[in-house]
């Protein structure tokens, strides 16, 4: 009965239309209906340019009771709760192929349809973070959603909303709807730079909030528990701070991730799984980029260690790493869940093609416990996965 069908599972085939097509798969065309599943995931009052058309409004006194609007945002899957941890994450991942791969994005046409299913997370992100210490995590519960199978626009269940404030705190959530708002400031700069700065001061106060008031969104939000329970706050405070680094190159959340490198587990910790409830792969492929870019500074033994950690992780999905690798099905998909597996496989590869392109870049190779391996072997694996 778990509702883990997030939304995002898809979206890594945006990463992947910078892959040529001589293999036959038509990417652009992935993408293509990527972004046609956002819109059908469409909470809220739609706009005249829908292209989903047999969805229709829905979920418009979202807040109502509580006197806040929450009319807006996506559903989660199959079902009509809107849970904040895996939805921000979605936008954070959105914006990520959109930095990526803005101009593979241009040359399908789809930019545009990328960054309106950001925004339409985002907008919805602005309404949920009424105050600088309060953010609405979640509309609707997901044992009463689920108890009644219905179109949304048809629902009858109940729309509670459920928020964090300072005696509630829930730094999970927090920090990664901030990472989301970071990266799509980011991804708005060029073409809506008022957006871009109005995202920016949302990203900054809920990574504030996140920090200052810490706890697990689920103490807070007891009604997420059973569906998106957050191992822990400590990688999303660190990913919230490496999205903010990006998007101001404020050298104070540079050296938050530093500071906190060890004690937050950011160095410390060697994964091999990348998902809505464990950033540390993506933080520490992120902070590769920054050494990678010749940005370290004072602070470049403490990245070297960050990096350490990214190449564990790419060299485990390739399985060059001595043994400690991430588990895989004889035909070669990476395996780690019993459960909605393909978001995991599908995040790794969005991760390995950045990571490869990163390499890439600064002509370097990812050196494995078992061998050394060229950018472009990693590219290759990433598009086994798809
Ligand atoms: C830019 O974003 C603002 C919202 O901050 C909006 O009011 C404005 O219409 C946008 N401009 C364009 C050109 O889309």
């Amino acid at each position: 009965m778990s509702s883990r069908r997030p939304v995002f599972a898809i979206i890594f085939i945006l990463a992947l239309t910078i892959i040529d097509a001589s293999l036959g798969f038509d990417y652009g065309e992935a993408v293509d209906k990527s972004l046609l599943f956002f819109e059908a995931q469409r909470s809220g009052k739609l706009p005249g340019t829908q292209r989903v058309k047999w969805r229709g409004d829905s979920g418009l006194y979202d807040g109502y009771q509580q006197k806040v609007n929450l009319v807006g945002g996506y559903y989660d899957a199959g079902d009509h709760v809107k849970f904040g941890l895996p939805m921000a994450y979605s936008v954070t991942m959105l914006s990520w192929g959109a930095i990526e791969y803005g101009r593979s994005m241009m040359d399908l046409n789809q930019m545009g349809h990328v960054l309106n299913a950001i925004k339409w997370g985002t907008d919805y992100f602005i309404k949920a973070h009424s105050q600088p210490n309060v953010l609405w995590g979640q509309v609707a519960d997901g044992d009463s959603d689920h108890y009644c199978w219905e179109r949304p626009e048809d629902m009858t269940t109940p729309r509670t909303a459920y928020k964090l404030d300072i005696e509630h705190p829930g730094s999970d959530l927090a920090g990664e709807t901030a990472a989301a708002m970071a990266a799509a400031a980011i991804a708005f700069r060029p073409y809506n730079s008022s957006y871009s700065d109005l995202l920016l001061v949302h990203a900054k106060q809920l990574f504030w909030f996140a920090d200052r008031f810490r706890g697990l969104f689920t103490d807070s939000i007891p009604s997420a528990k059973e569906f998106y329970t957050s191992s822990g706050y400590s990688d999303e405070l660190l990913w919230a701070a490496a999205w903010l680094y990006r998007a101001t190159k404020d050298g104070s959340y540079l050296k938050y991730v530093v500071d906190n490198a060890a004690s937050m587990g950011g160095t410390g910790w060697a994964v091999k799984e990348f998902s809505w409830d464990n950033k540390y792969a993506g933080v520490q492929i992120l902070l590769s980029k920054v050494l990678i870019d010749g940005d370290g500074g004072a602070y470049t033994a403490t990245l070297k260690q960050y990096q350490a950690k990214a190449d564990y992780f790419a060299c485990a999905c390739h399985q060059k790493n001595a043994g400690y690798n991430a588990p895989m099905t004889p035909a070669g998909l990476l395996y780690l869940h019993e459960w909605n597996n393909m978001q995991y496989a599908a995040s790794a590869a969005f991760l390995l093609a950045v990571y490869s392109d990163y390499l890439s870049a600064a002509k370097s190779v990812l050196k494995c416990p078992d061998a050394n391996v060229q950018p472009q072997e990693l590219l290759v694996f990433a598009k086994s996965q798809a």
